[in-house]
């Protein structure tokens, strides 16, 4: 992978510091971690540039332990396709990796989140709710599928579009209560993080659902028909829902520096962490890329003892190996793609 030809790691359940030089290779190991539990690269869709130069493919294998069960996961990659193996098993959806280790990450580039389409703040979300509720990503498919199939109907022929409207509504409103009652779950400790990180930020949380607040899905479907006709594609529902950050009402990432937004999605994952564990006790891991970047000491702190608290396992890495002043557990160098 990248510039890491082979590399074995035996690594500690709590805290983890991977620390080199720029360009040794240490983001490249949090890749491996992340693609191991989501299939995909968080550096782009592609996987060409994440294939080492002058191979055809890559390797991935690891062992995870959750409570008493011990996983087996491989993964193959070619620029073409993608086999996983779960337990011995070939399968096809990652969702079922993806249910068996959550998993979440911090990088330098996490507070785009802020600032980036609705969709990237949708998915945080839906990555939540999709851990505490399985049947989740099947209502979310559903629902995707039959809003295509609307959105083909109103550019051909318009009258069949209303025939999806059933579908439409039952799915979509059933996503949106389970996405507000998951954003429930999560807005107590998320107040909590915020408090801790952030203490003196009035920030302003609201949650747009994707169609008006006074009428149902079906009525905003219904009345905004002729627009949706006009427009040939559906104006309104849950695939528009988005969760705004505001501080004096000015979008917050036109008001806060970027270590603020940094530490908003920070509480945020700490916030889902703390949830899915409540939710499900399965203990998920986190990669944090670049610990020292906006970061201060204090909010170092606080983030570290909260991932000590809830006994999560912990891929950080670093330039600098002093940073953590001897608490990691377990600390790996990288050095020009070799793992010491
Ligand atoms: N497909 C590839 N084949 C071979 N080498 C690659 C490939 N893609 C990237 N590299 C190299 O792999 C190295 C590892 O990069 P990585 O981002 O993991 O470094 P890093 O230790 O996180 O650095 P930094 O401290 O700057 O973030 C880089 O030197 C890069 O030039
Ligand atoms: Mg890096």
């Amino acid at each position: 992978m990248r510039n890491i030809a082979n590399a074995q790691l035996v690594v500690s359940d709590a805290i983890n510091l991977i620390h080199g030089k720029n360009g040794s290779g240490k983001t490249t190991i949090l890749e491996a971690l992340y693609m191991i539990a989501r299939g995909r690269s968080f550096r782009g869709a592609r996987a060409a540039p994440v294939i080492k130069s002058g191979e055809k493919e890559l390797h991935l294998f690891s062992e995870f332990h959750a409570g008493e069960i011990t996983h087996k996961i491989g993964i193959r990659k070619t620029t073409s396709e993608t086999e996983i193996r779960l337990d011995g098993q070939n399968i096809k959806r990652l969702s079922q990796v993806a249910a068996a280790i959550p998993l979440q990450i911090i990088t330098p580039q996490t507070y785009q989140i802020l600032d980036r389409g609705p969709e990237f703040r949708r998915k945080f979300i839906e990555w939540g709710v999709f851990h505490v509720e399985h049947l989740y990503s099947e209502l979310l498919r559903r629902y995707l599928r039959a809003l295509s199939q609307r959105n083909a109907a109103l550019k051909t022929n318009q009258v069949m579009a209303r025939a999806w409207d059933k579908e439409l509504t039952e799915l979509g409103e059933q996503i949106n209560s389970r996405r507000v009652a998951y954003l429930n779950l999560l807005t107590t400790y998320f107040e909590e993080e915020l408090i801790a990180l952030l203490g003196d930020l009035q920030l302003q949380v609201n949650w747009k659902r994707g169609w008006q607040e006074d009428i149902s899905f079906a009525e905003a479907l219904e009345q905004s028909f002729q627009k949706d006709c006009e427009k040939r594609y559906t104006t309104y529902g849950p695939h528009r829902a988005d969760l705004e950050f505001k501080v004096d009402n000015i979008p917050i990432s036109q008001f806060a520096s970027r270590g603020q937004q940094k530490l908003v999605i920070t509480a945020l994952s700490l916030a889902q962490m703390r949830v899915t564990i409540q939710q499900t006790g399965k203990k998920p891991v986190m990669l944090i890329d670049d610990l020292a970047a906006e970061l201060d000491r204090d909010n170092r702190t606080i983030v570290f003892d909260r991932l000590r608290e809830m006994g999560s396992q912990v891929f950080l890495t670093t330039t600098d190996a002093d940073l953590l002043e001897g608490q990691a557990d377990k600390m790996f160098h990288v050095e020009h793609g070799a793992v010491l």
